[in-house]
């Protein structure tokens, strides 16, 4: 595929470099762009080296006034990475005065972003209004993931891994749309369980997981039902998200979007408890100890087990021990046809990080074992399974 890869004025332009060596590895024709603020972290020559073609930066240095378009039109995906906060928002509002961005406006292809920057800068409420501009206009975005960041801070912001922009790329370059027709309803995210109008009972999970599975799904060609928790997450491209609060809320949004789902996927983190009467004002710290009497929340994977007919039911565990094992059991009491186990607590997986490392409990009998990966590729492996599995149960059934 010919590929233009845009690199942006950030620290994290060096590890365009090692991109651009994944990319030429994956048989792809690079072309790179720079802004003239990259230049300032990387020299163009690394990049030409790298590709053996020069590489674009002035509009005003370039051998044609109209340059711009012919690159635009001679190239079939353009990768921006790393996107700035500046360049985000010059793309979000058609701002075109360098070589890269009056590029971006002749593009017609796929456009993919993977951003970087500072994690307040990040979180912005402009940089996060220019993202959902980006995304409603169809870009794919490459989330940044979380840890310590060159300004000294820690959070989202770093530049995905080259791996991880690499094999977004490669899904776009190599589309597979055998989701199409399929409608996928998922769940993601944790629930709050209110205590009184200011606190709640929550845990860990980031959403990650299921927002992966729904942007796997969707680029697969299936129509999909995102049922959310509060996260801190874009919507993925051509995802129906519903936002949820409470275990109840999102019991009830997923029993009215069921009628129709072929694939259920519950990867929410579900509050397992709650506060039935929940106090109209805010608890006063008077006595020196409280004690809370929970009950339950409506389980909502056993409820989905119970009502089964033409879906397939994929549950989730998050166990900190005996993975295997409670899998199984709960594939069992829940009635799933699958349930992705992944051990959390003890490792740095699971729970808000950008990979994860499961295994697959199968009604079959077997079990597979998906090695450390990205979220987004465990993702479309868990998809591959299920696709897998459906055609052997259909298989045993006609027997
Ligand atoms: O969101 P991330 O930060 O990316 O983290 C991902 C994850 C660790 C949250 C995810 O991979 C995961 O394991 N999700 C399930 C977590 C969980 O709640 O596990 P559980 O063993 O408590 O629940 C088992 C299953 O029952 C899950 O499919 C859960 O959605 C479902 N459940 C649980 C309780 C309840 N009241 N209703 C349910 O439907």
């Amino acid at each position: 595929m010919k590929v233009l890869l845009a690199v942006g004025g950030g620290i994290a332009a060096y590890k365009s470099a090692e991109l651009v060596r994944l990319l030429m590895q994956q048989g792809h024709q690079v072309q790179v762009v720079m802004t003239r603020a990259a230049e300032e972290f990387v020299r163009p020559l690394t990049f030409a080296a790298l590709t053996g073609r020069k590489v674009l930066t002035n509009l005003f240095a370039i051998e044609s006034a109209i340059e711009h378009i012919a690159v635009a039109q001679e190239h079939e995906l353009l990768v921006i990475a790393p996107a700035t906060a500046d360049l985000m928002a010059k793309l979000a509002h058609g701002l075109a005065d360098d070589f890269l961005t009056t590029l971006y406006l002749a593009f017609t292809g796929p456009v993919l972003l993977a951003p970087a920057m500072n994690v307040n800068m990040w979180q912005h409420p402009a940089t996060q209004a220019n993202l959902a501009t980006l995304v409603k206009r169809g870009h794919t975005i490459v989330e940044p993931g979380s840890g310590y960041l060159a300004c000294g801070m820690s959070g989202p912001g770093r530049l995905a891994d080259p791996e991880i922009i690499a094999a977004a790329i490669e899904r776009a370059a190599h589309p597979r749309r055998d989701l199409e027709g399929e409608t996928v309803l998922i769940t993601a995210g944790p629930t709050q369980e209110p205590l009184d109008p200011v606190r709640y009972i929550s845990n860990r999970s980031s959403g990650k997981m299921g927002y992966a599975l729904a942007d796997a799904a969707a680029a697969r060609g299936a129509r999909v039902m995102l049922i959310s928790g509060p996260v801190h997450l874009a919507p993925p491209r051509g995802v129906e998200v519903v936002g949820v609060r409470t275990a109840a809320e999102m019991r009830d949004q997923v029993m009215q979007h069921l009628p129709g789902a072929d694939i259920v996927i519950k990867a929410a983190a579900v509050a397992d408890f709650h506060l039935s009467k929940v106090p109209d004002h805010k608890v006063k710290k008077t006595a020196a100890r409280i004690s809370l009497e929970l009950d339950p929340t409506p389980d909502i994977l056993a409820e989905l087990g119970r009502k089964k007919g033409d879906f397939l039911l994929v549950g989730f565990a998050a166990e900190t021990q005996n993975l295997q094992q409670e899998a199984r059991r709960k594939l069992e009491s829940k009635n799933c046809d699958m349930v992705v186990g992944n051990l959390v607590g003890a490792s740095d997986l699971g729970f808000e990080s950008d990979e994860n490392e499961v295994v697959l409990t199968l009604r079959t009998g077997e079990t597979i074992a998906l090695p450390r990966a990205s979220k987004r590729a465990i993702a479309d492996r868990i998809f591959d399974e299920v696709l897998n599995l459906r055609l052997a149960l259909h298989a045993a059934n006609g027997r």
